[in-house]
């Protein structure tokens, strides 16, 4: 089994982005912006319009997507939500519908409710990774798309071995340094995915996943 060693629940989400939300941008949004602008330039080229961005947090994606995609963003964090409000009214993006307090592990909006669905920098944060590709498979039209930007555990070398020594603080960083790939897809989703490292120096990865449809349960939530 896969998954990281110290998992955060919700509480432990609001409380670290609580603390995260004044500070987010200057500390994490420059070394993330290559990732969140290839995402988003990889959401632009997919048909469709309705797009949901999960973990939208303080909203620095939502000005990159195309006008003629119309945008739900999703957060359990309000304090990053209400950043992410500011930053529409600032520079007026018109094309984002909604920005809503809710848990991307368990939505209310209908099924099939979207064309794509995105995560940036959030499969390593959720509390349960593969209930939140079960409900963005759920959420996404069949012949849609599901997309992520994330940093993954590295396979080998000394990288691995910083990367398990930092999980320890998971619980105070927000995330998880130790995520596995494997904590997210599944053997047949990862057959699928198209797996594109991006700078800097391949530290995250971008994983589109088409959706086929039908609905999956989530494979590694027993554990
Ligand atoms: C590292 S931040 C990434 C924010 C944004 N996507 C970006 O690119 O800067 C992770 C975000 O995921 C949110 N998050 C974590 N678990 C969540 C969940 N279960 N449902 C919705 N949002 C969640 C956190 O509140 C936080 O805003």
């Amino acid at each position: 089994m896969h998954q990281p060693r110290s998992a955060l629940d919700a509480d432990a989400v609001r409380a670290a982005y609580r603390r995260w939300a004044r500070i987010y941008d200057t500390v994490f949004g420059g070394i993330s912006a290559f990732g969140r602008r290839r995402a988003v330039c990889a959401v632009n080229a997919l048909p469709g319009e309705r797009v949901l961005e999960v973990g939208v947090g303080t909203g620095l994606a939502l000005p990159f997507y195309d006008k003629s995609k119309h945008i739900t963003g999703i957060d359990l964090s309000e304090a990053m939500l209400e950043r992410a409000r500011q930053r529409v009214i600032q520079q007026q993006l018109s094309n984002v519908d909604d920005l809503l307090e809710m848990d991307a592990e368990a939505t209310t909006f209908e099924d099939g409710s979207f064309d794509i669905a995105v995560a940036m920098f959030v499969a390593s944060v959720v509390p349960h990774p593969c209930r939140l590709l079960a409900e963005l498979k759920r959420v996404v039209k069949p012949g849609g798309h599901i997309l992520f930007v994330n940093h993954f555990l590295a396979t080998g070398g000394m990288r691995l071995a910083v990367e398990r020594g930092m999980a320890r603080a998971s619980r105070s960083l927000g995330w998880h340094p130790d995520f596995a790939m494997e904590s997210l897809l599944t053997p047949n989703d990862l057959k699928r995915a198209t797996i594109q490292p991006v700078p800097p120096a391949g530290l995250f990865t971008l994983v589109t996943l088409p959706h086929e449809g039908g609905r999956e349960e989530p494979t590694a939530l027993v554990a």
